[in-house]
């Protein structure tokens, strides 16, 4: 909970809202209540970096059932620099630590979000499918189970 404000701020940066399926800012008491639910299920692995420099960015995985639904924010002012592919390489490598190959892991990126895309195809994820959601393409990619 130390980290609560640092990631409201990243959870409320422009960029990120509006890559987000829900655009609204939100309240430091929601991201509060939402923060202490999801660290206290077991579901959930909130890994955060930071380098000499400071923090650079959270990946964060739900796992259900054999899938694991990855999210990524990089720190604003460190984003362009490689930093998510990165942080999502390393991410991984700590889930398959914890499930093996178990969990599959799958992101659903909006379909204009050009750079999310990159990084997560750069980390080997292939695209499965195609969403509708509020008007909006989300492309749906996973990790094949050989993919790293
Ligand atoms: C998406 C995000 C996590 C990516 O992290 P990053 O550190 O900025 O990304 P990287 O520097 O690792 O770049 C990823 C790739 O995208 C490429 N890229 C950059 N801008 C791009 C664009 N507009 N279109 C396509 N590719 C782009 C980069 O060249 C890089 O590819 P490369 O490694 O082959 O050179 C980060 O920008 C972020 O936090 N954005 C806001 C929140 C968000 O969108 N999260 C993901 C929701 S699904």
């Amino acid at each position: 909970m130390d980290d609560a404000h640092l990631l409201w701020e990243w959870a409320n940066d422009a960029e990120t809202r509006r890559n987000a399926f829900s655009k609204a800012p939100i309240a430091y008491d929601t991201h509060v209540a939402w923060l202490q639910g999801h660290l206290a299920s077991e579901a959930t692995r909130l890994l955060i970096f930071a380098d000499a420099i400071g923090p650079v960015g959270q990946v964060r995985f739900d796992v259900a059932h054999d899938v694991a639904e990855v999210s990524i924010v990089v720190a604003p002012a460190r984003r362009g620099a490689g930093h998510g592919r990165a942080i999502l390489t390393e991410a991984l490598g700590a889930l398959r630590a914890e499930h093996g190959s178990r969990v599959r892991p799958r992101a659903r990126v909006l379909a204009h979000n050009g750079r999310s895309l990159a990084m997560f195809r750069a980390c080997g994820f292939v695209s499965v499918g195609v969403e509708r959601r509020d008007g909006e393409d989300v492309i749906v990619l996973e990790l094949p189970r050989d993919g790293v």
